[in-house]
């Protein structure tokens, strides 16, 4: 559900710096002379990430995302053309080529996720916002996204919020962590039913008397 990158929407700001030379130093150095354009991604990730927490102390807040003038910047820097930078940005749903919400819901609605009732989660979450898929909240906090298989299918159904994954949804858990991010409060990431990680829902199966070897011994 990625939209077209816009060069010239009226979002766009005209110009983009990255905040610490030191940051964007450390991430070409893990590249051998030459390949400078294999740190297209990560920096891709660290303009995000800025613009993320400028956003989160702005009002009304925003999220994560990448500005035309930070992809221009990240050629200019990795010696490449502008356009290999977009093909990049816009290929990938983790970067969001447009403005959206401080919170991002990201809904998977792939078939696990959709067979264990991942219509019943992008359904709370509309009603919830009174919003649609690709659209952000009045107040600048949510926005709502459809996504592809994020390889959590056995906690299905399930939704990235940000960085964070949060499964084994229900609706009306689901409406409860939309009110908790509003009101600024914690929520436990992964299962939301207590399960750890992808253990069976009746707690472990197997290995049940391993003895834990101490390293070293
Ligand atoms: S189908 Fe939803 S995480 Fe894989």
């Amino acid at each position: 559900m990625k939209k077209h990158l816009d060069l010239h929407a009226a979002y766009q700001p005209q110009s983009f710096s990255f905040r610490s030379a030191e940051a964007v130093k450390d991430i070409l150095s893990r590249y051998p002379e030459g390949r400078a354009r294999s740190a297209i991604m990560p920096l891709l990730d660290l303009a995000q990430r800025q613009v993320a927490e400028d956003g989160a102390k702005a009002n009304p807040p925003y999220g994560g995302w990448i500005p035309r003038a930070a992809m221009d910047e990240i050629a200019r820097i990795v010696g490449q053309p502008p356009i290999k930078v977009y093909e990049v940005a816009t290929f990938y749903s983790m970067y969001n080529i447009e403005p959206v919400g401080q919170y991002l819901v990201q809904m998977c609605t792939t078939t696990p996720c959709m067979l264990c009732g991942s219509d019943n989660i992008v359904k709370a979450c509309q009603d919830r916002l009174g919003i649609g898929l690709g659209e952000t909240t009045g107040d600048g906090k949510f926005s709502l996204m459809e996504v592809e298989c994020l390889g959590a299918c056995v906690n299905a159904p399930m939704v990235q919020i940000n960085d964070d994954f949060y499964e084994d949804l229900t609706p009306a858990r689901m409406v409860e962590i939309i009110d908790l991010l509003e009101q600024g409060k914690e929520v436990p990431v992964g299962s939301q039913t207590g399960r750890l990680n992808s253990q069976a829902e009746g707690g472990g199966t197997t290995l049940k008397d391993a003895k834990v070897r101490k390293s070293g011994t």
